[in-house]
């Protein structure tokens, strides 16, 4: 047999083996599983594995050097899964250890941010100031803002750090006097005034994206990661011909240190239809 022919049954078997793996997605904690609900949404024949780093939350608050460590670690586990995709559901691991897994793991399976879809997103449109939240680690990284003024140099990017509502979400302070205290001293910012669109540069922020939209008064776009990220999933999955075809949907969840929070949360999304494990990949 030529040895093309066999390369292209190998590569035939490969994708035939590839379609019915999970989609691998990722991040410090609950804030993932906005984007996980969301592609669950939109690909409901496709199995999740999702990795919560809880023992290593906030992300936020670490080096970039920490996070592609860990990022790292997880990425090996995801694929060592036999995951078809490695998504960084998480801004701060998105702006620190995207293109180092991308050349750790892109040639075998697709990797993912969720920066880049946003990007692009915000791209068709004709905003002239945007304003963009997120952990410390995103907004220092200016990531947002040097991706959107490469696509269009006047666009005005106004890059606030939010570090206090991860901890807040994760404590389970949502929808009350605390959190809205919070959102308020953040967000009535002046350097704020004017935006059409606001940024939810953090995968956990669409958990308290109604109270967010209130302080706007329902004026200004917020903008999250989940649903435009899913809709690029799908249409890369599309693209490749990678879709699940078994109509088998499993979720399987794992996190590095168990919390009720967590488990509160995943059953939320996933109408109490998870497997949840603790998992020491750092053993
Ligand atoms: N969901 C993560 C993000 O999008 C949270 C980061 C953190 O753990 O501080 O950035």
């Amino acid at each position: 047999m030529l040895s093309s022919h066999k390369e292209a049954i190998k590569l035939y078997t490969n994708k035939m083996a590839l379609k019915n793996q999970p989609i691998g997605i990722f991040d410090s904690g609950v804030g993932g599983l906005t984007v996980a609900n969301a592609i669950k949404q939109a690909l409901p024949g496709e199995s999740l594995i999702y990795f919560g780093d809880t023992a290593h939350l906030p992300y936020g608050d670490k080096s970039a050097e920490a996070i592609i460590g860990y990022s790292s670690k997880i990425a090996d586990f995801l694929v060592g899964q036999n995951a078809k995709v490695v998504l960084i559901a998480c801004n701060s691991a998105s702006a620190s250890a995207y293109e180092h897994l991308k050349e750790i793991h892109g040639d075998r399976v697709i990797v993912m941010d969720v920066i880049d879809p946003v990007v692009d997103f915000i791209g068709m449109k004709n905003y002239s100031k945007i304003g963009v939240i997120g952990t410390k680690r995103t907004i220092e990284s200016a990531t947002y803002a040097k991706k959107l003024n490469r696509i269009n140099p006047d666009l005005d990017v106004v890059s606030l750090p939010t570090p206090l509502l991860v901890p807040m979400i994760e404590e389970g302070f949502i929808f009350d006097d605390i959190s809205n205290a919070i959102l308020r001293a953040y967000l009535t910012t002046p350097k704020l005034n004017g935006i059409e669109a606001l940024i939810l540069g953090c995968t956990h922020y669409p958990i308290i994206r109604n109270q967010i939209n209130k302080i706007f008064n329902f004026e200004v776009d917020i903008l999250d990661t989940a649903g435009i990220v899913s809709s690029i999933l799908k249409k890369r999955l599309e693209e490749r011909d990678l879709l699940n075809d078994t109509g088998k949907a499993k979720y399987s969840f794992y996190v590095s240190d168990y919390t009720p929070f967590f488990e509160k949360i995943a059953r939320m999304f996933f109408d109490g239809d998870i497997l949840l494990e603790k998992s020491d990949i750092w053993s």
